[in-house]
């Protein structure tokens, strides 16, 4: 085993306080794609244009093609290694807390309990005009759909740029990296705040921070340790190598 993975392995083991940050290149081996990178552009448009309150207002039918397309492909995909790894990592620590980014709620399907959903979700649509949420689960829905209370436009129940993250989620994450004796932040670019500046909060109170990821990233010069390669392949050996009776 490489010496980076057995001394993340033996961090890992000894932890009484992890917490776990992903993004979307924990679900990349899932076949649904990253926002940042190759194969990040949807019909030749940036995702990221997508994702904003104007968009929606400009071009409403435009950015439900695309979230309808994108909640089409995570309705087919499975959790991987990855997400499952997490999963039982949740049972081996006293104390877990997973947050992520993404809104594909595969690490709920993985067997995750209590994700600190700091983007939203893709599941849940919110109407536009009376805030009421509605859950059509990943049924296909149509081009516009429609609130049935108050016939006002639905929206993604997702976070877009420029709109607050829910305060009390972003609150527990907070908490629960500043109290961090271990931070793993696995497939995050690290690029998008506030989520990257958990590593931060950890970092600050004097907490280990590990990356998994195929590429260096923002934070990867500031942390204490980063692991290159597939979160699918790493996760599942850093989980085998840290909790070997257990697996
Ligand atoms: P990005 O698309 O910015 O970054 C994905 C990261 O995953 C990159 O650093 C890749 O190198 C890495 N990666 C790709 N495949 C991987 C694999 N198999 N194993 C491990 N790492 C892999 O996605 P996020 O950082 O999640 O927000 O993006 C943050 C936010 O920006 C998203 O939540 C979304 C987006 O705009 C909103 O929509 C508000």
């Amino acid at each position: 085993m490489p010496p980076d993975l057995s001394h993340a392995a033996a961090r890992l083991a000894q932890s009484k306080r992890l917490v776990v940050l992903t993004g979307a290149g924990v679900s990349a081996e899932s076949g649904i794609p990253t926002f940042r990178g190759p194969g990040g552009l949807w019909r030749g448009l940036d995702p990221l244009r997508l994702a904003t309150p104007q968009a929606f207002e400009a071009n409403p039918r435009l950015v439900w093609e695309f979230y309808n397309w994108r909640r089409e492909i995570v309705a087919q995909a499975a959790p991987n290694p990855a997400h499952l790894a997490i999963a039982a990592l949740e049972d081996r620590v006293p104390a877990f807390t997973l947050v992520t980014q993404n809104v594909d709620r595969l690490h709920q399907r993985a067997g995750s309990r209590d994700v600190l959903e700091l983007h939203g979700n893709l599941q849940i649509v919110r109407c536009s005009l009376c805030d009421r949420a509605h859950d059509p689960g990943w049924t296909p829905l149509p081009a516009l759909p429609m609130c049935d209370h108050c016939g006002g436009l639905l929206r993604p129940g997702v976070v877009w740029f420029g709109e607050s993250l829910p305060p009390d989620i972003l609150q527990s994450a907070l908490n629960a990296t500043l109290e961090a004796d271990l931070l793993l932040v696995v497939g995050t670019s690290a690029a998008v705040y506030p989520a990257a500046g958990l590593i931060d909060v950890t970092m600050g109170a004097g907490g280990t921070v590990i990356e998994v990821n195929t590429a260096p990233t923002a934070a990867t010069q500031r942390i204490s340790l980063s692991l290159l390669g597939p979160a699918a392949e790493i996760l599942p050996q850093l989980l085998a190598s840290a909790f070997p009776s257990k697996t």
